[in-house]
This record gives C-alpha cells, sequence and structure tokens, in this order.
C-alpha cells in the first residue's frame, strides 16, 4: 500500500496546470463508442479513472491512444461485444462502466455492467439510471455479478422526469437519447458545466439537443453519430482543491487552465473565507493575503450551487478560521466521514443528522450526519492518517501539509483516481515528503 510521510507547515507556493475534469473526459470517452467514426479528445489527464475506461473499451474493440501531451484518440470501427469475465474484472474499480448501457445497446443491442466501484460517500444507488433506460425500452437482468441488458425492441424516446438532478442519471438520459428512435424530453436534468461541455461533444457527433429552461432538456434522436474532436473542459473539483491548500497552508498557487465562469460559487465563498484570487487569462491565482481568515455558513447543492467536491478541502482551510463554520451537506447524505483525521490531527468538528444553517434537505429525517460545526482557529498536529475516497483524501493531505509534524499517510494511491501527477505538483509547490510503495 502507498504511503506518503509528510513533514508539514510549510506553505504551498508555486504554479500547477490542469487538464480537462475526470468527470467530463471518462463520459466523453464513453460518447466516443456512439460515433462511427473515430474521435480525439484533448487535455486528457493520466488518472487511474481514465485507466479504468480505456480498458473497458478496449474491451469492447475500441482502439485508443492517448499521447504524453494528453491527446486521446478513440477509434470504434470495431466495436463488439466482450467477454463477460473480463468485464468482470473490472468489479468495483469505477461508477463509470453504468454510462456504458445506452451507447452499447445501440451498437451491439446488448450490455454487461459489472458491479460498480466509486468513492464510498453514501449508498450511490443506480436506481434513476434503470428507471430511465426501462423508458427507453431497455429489458435489465441483475445477475450475481453486474447486470444484462438488452433492448428487443430497440431504444425509444422517453419522456423522463428525474426525482433529483442526478448528473450520472442525466448523462444517461443524453448519451442514451441522442441515437434513440423519436423525441426525448427530461426534466429535472442536472446542468452541472461538465454536462453542458457533454452536450457540446454530442452536438459535434450530429446530435439534436437543446437546454431549456426550468431544467429541461429536449433531444431528438438521429440514426447516426459520427466522431468529434474536442478540447475537454478544464478540472473545476481539481483547482478548488488547490485554492484550499494554498487557504490552508497560508501558500499562493497559480493553477494554470482554471476559469472564473465555472467557479462563481466557489470563488463568492473563498473570497468570503478571507482567501484572495487573481483572474488572469491563463488560470487563476490563489493566496492567503495574511490576516485571519473568516468563518461560513453555507450548503453544498446542485449546479449553481456550492460543489459537494469543493466542501472536503474548504474543510481543511475552515479549520483555521476564526469562529464556528457550518456546513450542510444536501447531495450526499454521508460526506463528512473524513472529518475523524481532521479531529485526531486537532481540529474542532462536530458532525449532526439536523439540517443546520440551511433550508431542510431530503436526508433531513434519516439518521444521516450530513451537517458539519468546525470551530476554528486549530492548531493541526501531523498524525498517522488513513485516505478515504478520493476528495476527502486530498482534505487529509492538504491537512497534514498544513500540521506541525510529521504525518504518514496510507492508501494515497486512491488520491491517484481523480488527480493526475499528485505527487509531482506537490513536489513543484514545496512539499517537504517522502513516497514509498
Ligand atoms: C457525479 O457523481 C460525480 N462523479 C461526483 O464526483 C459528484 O460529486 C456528483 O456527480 C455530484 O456533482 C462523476 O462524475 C464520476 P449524482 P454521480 O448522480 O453522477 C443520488 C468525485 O469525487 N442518486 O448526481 O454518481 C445519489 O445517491 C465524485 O469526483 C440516486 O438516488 O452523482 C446522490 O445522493 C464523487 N439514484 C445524488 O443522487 C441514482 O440512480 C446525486 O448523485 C443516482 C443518484
Amino acid at each position: 500500500m502507498s504511503q506518503i510521510t509528510v513533514r508539514g507547515g510549510k506553505p504551498l507556493n508555486g504554479r500547477i496546470e490542469l487538464k480537462g475534469a475526470k468527470n467530463l473526459v471518462t463520459k466523453a470517452m464513453v460518447a466516443a463508442l456512439l460515433g462511427e467514426t473515430p474521435s480525439v479528445l484533448k487535455d486528457v489527464p493520466f488518472i487511474s479513472d481514465v485507466d479504468i475506461v480505456s480498458r473497458l473499451l478496449q474491451l469492447h474493440g475500441v482502439a485508443i491512444t492517448h499521447s504524453e501531451d494528453g491527446v486521446m484518440s478513440l477509434d470504434p470501427s470495431d466495436v463488439a461485444s466482450a467477454r463477460m469475465v473480463d468485464i468482470d474484472a473490472h468489479a468495483g474499480s469505477s461508477r463509470i462502466p453504468i454510462l456504458f448501457c445506452g451507447p452499447l445497446l445501440h451498437r451491439l443491442g446488448e450490455a454487461f455492467i459489472p458491479g460498480l466501484g466509486g468513492c464510498h460517500i453514501g449508498d450511490r444507488p443506480i436506481d434513476y439510471h434503470f428507471e430511465v433506460l426501462r423508458k427507453f425500452g431497455a429489458v435489465i437482468e441483475e445477475l450475481p455479478n453486474g447486470t444484462r441488458l438488452s433492448a428487443p425492441k430497440g431504444l425509444k424516446g422517453a419522456k423522463i422526469s428525474l426525482p433529483y438532478p442526478s448528473v450520472g442519471a442525466t448523462e444517461q438520459v443524453l448519451l442514451t437519447a441522442t441515437r434513440a428512435e423519436g423525441l426525448t424530453e427530461l426534466s429535472g436534468a442536472a446542468i452541472e458545466p461538465e454536462i453542458m461541455d457533454l452536450i457540446s461533444i454530442l452536438q459535434k457527433m450530429g446530435a439534436i439537443i437543446s437546454v431549456d429552461t426550468d431544467r429541461v432538456i429536449r433531444i431528438e434522436g438521429v440514426k447516426e453519430l459520427h466522431g468529434y474532436t474536442h478540447r475537454a473542459l478544464f478540472d473545476r473539483n481539481e483547482a478548488a482543491s488547490w485554492a484550499c491548500a494554498a487557504l490552508a497552508t497560508q501558500g499562493d498557487i497559480f493553477v494554470g487552465g482554471a476559469r472564473q465562469q465555472e467557479m462563481t460559487a466557489f470563488l463568492n465563498v473563498f473570497r468570503k473565507v478571507g482567501g484572495a484570487f487573481d483572474i488572469q487569462d491563463d488560470g487563476i491565482r490563489f493566496f492567503h493575503p495574511g490576516g485571519e481568515l473568516n468563518p461560513v455558513v453555507l450548503e453544498t447543492d446542485v449546479h449553481p450551487g456550492f460543489m459537494t467536491d469543493w466542501q472536503q478541502p474548504l474543510v481543511v482551510a475552515l479549520t483555521q478560521a476564526n469562529g464556528l463554520s457550518i456546513i450542510h451537506e444536501t447531495v450526499y447524505e454521508n460526506r463528512f466521514g473524513f472529518t475523524d483525521a481532521l479531529v485526531q490531527m486537532g481540529a474542532q468538528i462536530q458532525i449532526y443528522r439536523e439540517c443546520l444553517g440551511g433550508n431542510p434537505c431530503r436526508f433531513g429525517q434519516r439518521n444521516f450526519y450530513h451537517s458539519a460545526v468546525i470551530n476554528g482557529p486549530a492548531k493541526l498536529t501531523g498524525a498517522d492518517i488513513r485516505v478515504p475516497d478520493l476528495r476527502g483524501g486530498f482534505s487529509h493531505m492538504v491537512a497534514a501539509l498544513a500540521a506541525e509534524g510529521v504525518s504518514n499517510v496510507t492508501n494515497v494511491q486512491l488520491i491517484s483516481r481523480g488527480y493526475e501527477h499528485f505527487l509531482d505538483k506537490l513536489a513543484a509547490l514545496g512539499a517537504d515528503f517522502e513516497y514509498s510503495e
């Protein structure tokens, strides 16, 4: 198991460069399956989630190359069914395979999806996905080792309403409806920037998709799609992570490739907490301007709200703010597990079942510890900690870098699921650490 020994208490200073968003790139790769001709995706990061999706696509006959500078070509000319046992080898590794359903049904008339993985931040059911696929006419059979799908009568456009604006379920609809027969109307859709970028890609491929007001997306099915060339949207979750790392360590980080527009909600909070930023053409500089940090009250939400993936690194910075902060997590029911390690390091954080500091959410009456109160400033000291999930793990690393003394952080390979060249970036920012396999 990989481990990092960190000697903390030093500011992170320097420049890092972002590539495309993990949460867009992996879906754009799946979209390539829908085309009859090759696609080219630029700014594809070298992260393990991309590796997993590449391997699954290759199992289905897609030829893939990924050059050093992040250009990926995907040739789906020879798409073919894969052996169940080979697909099953990827069980538990990612959540993206659920998005293969629509494209594989269109290309092959059948699909087999392995058991899903991903971060343990709640139950993460896939009921919306199956419900949506059934509406298009898919027949779903749950097997002990995965799910088999077929579409004996083909896939037909449908009127769909999501009970919650789920990112994945919206992508499921987009990837299935573009080649389904007739019109699809999706209400209650998620409208995250990564989804808008996926829509741009599908439009480049020949799809007809309109985004209307009030979370309604309309898709007119077309018979055939072709390949695309596209530069992926930057990773705004990674940008926010490094911004919080700068704040928590009293540092100064220029995040190359970050853009203002997709991060407005984050930038407002960053400024309220007392962080400073300077928006330039080629990125955003995030820094601690000196003085005290301020506490905040906020709730995470779907776009255009404050993203759930931003709260974990922000919590670390808030341990250094002067007073009580409250965070109400409304997207996942169980996303404060990572705070145990911060408490072990000296942070004062209490988690509650109640919906604190915001509107009542769907987790309020259900016994989920989904609100956190953070009392700062707290002196953090090094500890032995284990990375629990991707964003929580990044936060642990930031806490270790901000803390006085030595921390041993294990299970750090999880961080490379979503942060490209994580250790190189830490080194470039002047972090004092050693890595061992
Ligand atoms: C995507 O997950 C991202 N993952 C997550 O990022 C991100 O936190 C999330 O969207 C919200 O922005 C990827 O893009 C790979 P959802 P997704 O469907 O699509 C419930 C990271 O660290 N739900 O929008 O799986 C669900 O349980 C990851 O990069 C159902 O109940 O999220 C959750 O409470 C973590 N049934 C809520 O909806 C379903 O069938 C939102 O989930 C599907 C979802």
